[in-house]
């Protein structure tokens, strides 16, 4: 009779969940996560190994961003299951040698975290035996200024990350927040919002005969208005 080799569970944080507390050493110090981010939002990744191609094209265009995002309140965390003196050396060759599509000098500012035990990749999912047992895959959390995730992204190890999606979700997010509307496919800040479905009959009704405002509606449950950039932006941004 074959035996049956148990793989243990896997733990995979679930958007709306509270995130996973740990404290570790970093390349910025130690941190307690996510208590000293509490009023921001992160956005916490891994990535597979220092010294890696993919992983520095990753850093560098991060890093090259994360003014953009500090001006969404949002703030960077990296983790790999490589150790501090690996971290810094890595980090110390992208600005010193590296020159990659028109970035150079690039100085990684955020932290990143020492995870040799994989004590915090593994409470994030981030070990997928199917793809590594020694890496971590290039996960992305997106936490909330109260520390609940609201949105979950897993890459393979082969495929770096497009991080104007990730800004773009950022941004999709805290409008979503801050003007109670959802947003369509492929939006883009400036682009037309989608307000919530009709709740009773007589609303969507009127919505159908035209009397609910400045509304488009396709149908009685999908109705759309206009929410111009500047709105977004002067709500979100930080001046
Ligand atoms: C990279 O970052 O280039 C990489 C890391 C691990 C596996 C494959 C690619």
């Amino acid at each position: 009779m074959d035996t049956v080799v148990e793989k243990p569970a896997v733990s995979m944080p679930r958007i709306g969940d509270r995130a996973p507390e740990f404290k570790a050493v970093t390349t910025q110090g130690e941190i307690n996560f996510p208590a000293d981010y509490k009023g921001s939002w992160v956005i916490l990744f891994s990535h597979p190994a220092d010294f890696t191609p993919v992983c520095t094209s990753e850093f560098m265009t991060f890093a090259s961003m994360e003014e953009k995002f500090a001006k969404a309140n949002t703030k960077l965390v990296g983790l790999s299951v490589d150790g501090l003196y690996s971290h810094i050396a890595w980090l110390r060759t992208i600005k010193d040698k590296i020159e990659y599509n028109g970035m150079k000098n690039i100085e990684v500012k955020f932290p990143l975290i020492e995870d040799i035990t994989m004590e915090v990749a593994h409470k994030y999912g981030m070990i997928q035996p199917g793809e590594s047992n020694t890496k971590a895959v290039r996960a992305v959390f997106v936490i909330d200024p109260n520390g609940i995730i609201r949105t979950v992204i897993y890459y393979p190890l082969s495929l770096g990350r497009n991080f104007e999606e990730l800004y773009r979700v950022v941004i999709a997010l805290q409008t979503a927040d801050a003007f109670s509307v959802a947003t369509p496919a492929d939006w883009q800040p400036g682009d037309e919002v989608i307000v919530p479905t009709a709740g009773s009959c007589g609303v969507a009704k009127d919505r159908m005969e035209g009397k609910a405002g400045e509304m488009h509606c396709y149908d009685w449950f999908f109705c759309t208005k206009k929410l111009d950039k500047e709105t977004v932006f002067k709500k979100i941004l930080k001046k």
